[in-house]
């Protein structure tokens, strides 16, 4: 059992930059919805690209299935090209957006533009998905020095009472894309360093409430091991979630962890 002793488990499928047209972006969302809702431990959150959010929108609310966005404007409107406003999003129904994913930090998203992106999902009542992670491990263990200044920083501007709106996604950027995920044992050697940090910030009662979740060519074959080895309470699933069959398939491994 995880430490926030629920038995539901969040998976999120993080479409990135698919698929091609808003038609199969239907379909992926319908069949993943239909999957979901078949199963009982699991609660799925998609995070279609923004073009395509609305066609994901589901045709009636459930507790399996919920709608995501990939990244959210730090501005409330107005003059901002490009931009998409959290109020925006929360008006297509989404409830989760991730923030600080490595794809985005790459192209240059630091640590306080993090920390605004986090705070404005906040502000409009929507759950922040903070993901962190290392680019590379050595002998020395600077990867938990890394992590905890991410987390420091990411979280600097959040008091303790709005924590429970953020789950931490610890993503290895070295195991994104890659061809094996982490070790389970390793993942949860940083399940347990997360919610170490998250108490030294908030309080050991946030710590035991907060979700975290494992990314990194995470597919049906590790799965199960991770969130069972890892004690992490869900996945964030980049390349199999646009799978329709391996995600499914994913998600059944996973509702039958007990
Ligand atoms: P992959 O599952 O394709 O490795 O991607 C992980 C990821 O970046 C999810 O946000």
């Amino acid at each position: 059992m995880n430490a926030n002793m629920s038995n539901t488990k969040l998976v999120v499928g993080n479409w990135k930059m698919n698929p091609a047209t808003g038609d199969e972006a239907k379909l992926l969302a319908r069949k993943t919805r239909h999957a979901a809702s078949l199963l009982e431990h699991i609660s799925v959150v998609v995070c279609p690209p923004f073009p395509f959010i609305s066609a994901a929108v589901p045709g009636k609310k459930s507790p399996h299935f919920h709608l995501g966005a990939q990244s959210v404007s730090i501005e409330e409107g107005g003059a901002h090209t490009g931009e998409v406003g959290a109020a925006m999003l929360k008006d297509l129904c989404v409830e989760y957006v991730i923030v600080g994913h490595s794809e985005m930090r790459s192209l240059g998203d630091s640590d306080e533009m993090v920390s605004k992106r986090l705070k404005a999902v906040l502000d409009a009542g929507m759950m922040a998905i903070l993901c962190v992670g290392e680019k590379v491990r050595d002998e020395s263990g600077s990867h938990f020095d890394f992590v905890r200044e991410q987390m420091k920083k990411s979280l600097a501007n959040i008091t303790k009472s709005r924590s429970s709106g953020v789950i931490v996604a610890y993503e290895p950027i070295w195991a994104i894309g890659a061809k094996e995920a982490m070790k389970p044992e390793d993942v949860c050697e940083m399940t347990i360093f997360v919610r170490k940090i998250f108490s030294d910030i908030f309080g050991n009662d946030t710590a035991q409430k907060v979700r975290v979740l494992y990314g990194g060519s995470v597919k049906f074959e590790n799965a199960a091991d991770i969130i069972k080895i890892g004690q992490v309470d869900g996945l964030l699933v980049g390349r199999e979630s646009v799978n329709v069959a391996g995600f499914v398939d994913l998600l059944k491994a996973v509702d039958e962890v007990k």
